[in-house]
């Protein structure tokens, strides 16, 4: 049956709430409290409180929360091995976990079963839409695209562009990543729910040259996104730094080659300054702020209110493998802490934007993704308030929504998670 109704707590949001002191009538927040959500041929229809006929499947999730799948606008789909590796911060992390895992992905058999693990694991995490990295290897992107196509999900990815300082196994040249991006954007790009993403893994290991082209290949590839890291650890600031001995900042590498613009997803994005902020601003970049990586491997803490005062979007990813968590929820959790440090407080209804409607609107995609917005897509995510006697007895003692959200974001994970739906489909969960 394609028609579905959904009885649950709807929450989403119309715009941003913003960082003012939250209340339960908060600007953008949309709460619907004990709703049934309609979904036809696999996009939303409607909201109403009353059951409807019949003719609609009807699950009844009464007491349980309902909102939009999240979106992670940064993760890397073969570090799920690397997860938890101990001692290092990004550079020797890379060297010593990362790029030897990623090595393995020369296997095409390992790209499948990798793609599919990975994918299921976000749906597993009420992750639904994902910017992600898979390897150097053009067999990686395919496999990737496949599984993703098969799910039907929401998904911008694209060969990992690295022609210096890697292993052998994990190099391109610029000429064979003309040829494997060319051959992707062609057999993917546009084709159900994907979109192809130039991905530059960082400036240190892409020359000037291969710079040049993903800059040339955004540009002739209308509706192509731009993704990579950017500003993430000190010590990878001083080697771009000597590598790029002409630019004025590590961001000023990539906007040089024409990399920074409205549909680029720039990862952490921890030390700028001033210039670089008001560049991305008036580009209409986008920083994917990742803050569990950032505490994991000792990066630092992203300064969000700055960017968006700038005129920078902010989203939230998990950043596995440096990220300790494919939870959407804990790296909220993380987000409030970096924040906290920085002496500012981040309200439930802002980290819940950023991974849902504000994701979506600074991918350009808030039509298909996001919101419960009538004519979506029912990408879904049922959660618990509160699973366990810690959770449920502050739940229990909640006197307002916002304390409510805000405890299930501090407190829960992938184990509050009851089902995912990817265009009105149940794909995890019952
Ligand atoms: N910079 C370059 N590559 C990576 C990566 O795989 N993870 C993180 N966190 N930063 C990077
Ligand atoms: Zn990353």
């Amino acid at each position: 049956m394609s028609r579905l109704a959904i009885r649950a707590d709807l929450l989403d949001f119309t715009a941003d709430p913003g960082w003012s002191a939250p209340s339960d009538v908060s600007p953008g927040l949309r709460w619907r409290p004990d709703h049934w959500l309609l979904v036809d041929g696999g996009r939303i229809a409607g909201a109403q409180p009353e059951a409807p006929d019949t003719s609609w499947l009807r699950h009844d999730h009464r007491g349980r929360l309902l909102m939009p799948g999240f979106i992670d606008t940064h993760v890397h789909m073969p570090q799920l091995e690397v997860i938890a590796s101990y001692g290092t911060e990004l550079l020797h992390w890379l060297e010593t976990y990362t790029f030897p895992a990623e090595l393995r992905y020369a296997d095409p058999a390992v790209c499948a079963a990798g793609s599919s693990r990975f994918l299921d694991a976000l749906l597993m995490h009420g992750t639904t839409a994902a910017v992600v990295f898979p390897t150097v290897h053009k067999a990686s992107v395919d496999a990737l695209f496949a599984a993703a196509d098969e799910r039907g999900m929401r998904l911008v990815a694209g060969k990992c562009l690295m022609d210096r300082n890697a292993p052998p196994g994990l190099t391109d040249t610029v000429d064979s990543a003309e040829r494997d991006s060319t051959a992707l954007i062609e057999r993917w790009h546009g084709r159900g729910r994907l979109a192809y993403a130039h991905t530059v893994r960082f400036a240190p290991t892409s020359t000037d040259a291969q710079l040049a082209l993903a800059g040339r290949l955004l540009a002739a590839h209308p509706g192509t996104y731009l993704q990579t890291h950017v500003a993430e650890n000190r010590d990878e600031l001083a080697w771009v730094a000597e590598l790029f001995p002409d630019a004025r900042s590590y961001l000023d590498v990539y906007a040089r080659h024409g990399l920074i613009g409205a549909r680029s997803v720039l990862a952490h994005g921890v030390w700028f300054d001033a210039d670089d902020r008001a560049l991305l601003g008036r580009a209409g970049a986008q920083i994917a702020h990742c803050p569990s990586s950032n505490l994991f491997l000792g990066s630092g803490l992203a300064d969000w209110r700055a960017l968006e005062d700038a005129g920078a979007a902010v989203s939230l990813a998990s950043d596995v493998g440096g990220g300790t968590s494919l939870s959407m929820l804990r790296t909220m959790a993380d987000a409030y802490k970096v924040q906290a440090l920085r002496g500012v407080r981040l309200p439930a209804w802002k980290a819940l934007h950023a991974a849902t409607r504000g994701a979506a609107v600074a991918l350009g995609l808030d039509r298909e993704i996001g919101s419960l917005d009538v004519g979506c897509m029912a990408d879904l995510a049922l959660w618990q308030y509160a699973v366990g006697p810690v959770a449920t007895a502050r739940d229990e003692a909640a006197s307002s929504l916002h304390e409510r959200v805000f405890a299930l974001m501090t407190l829960g994970d992938e184990r509050n998670l009851v089902s995912t739906f990817v265009a009105g489909r149940c794909l995890y969960g019952a």
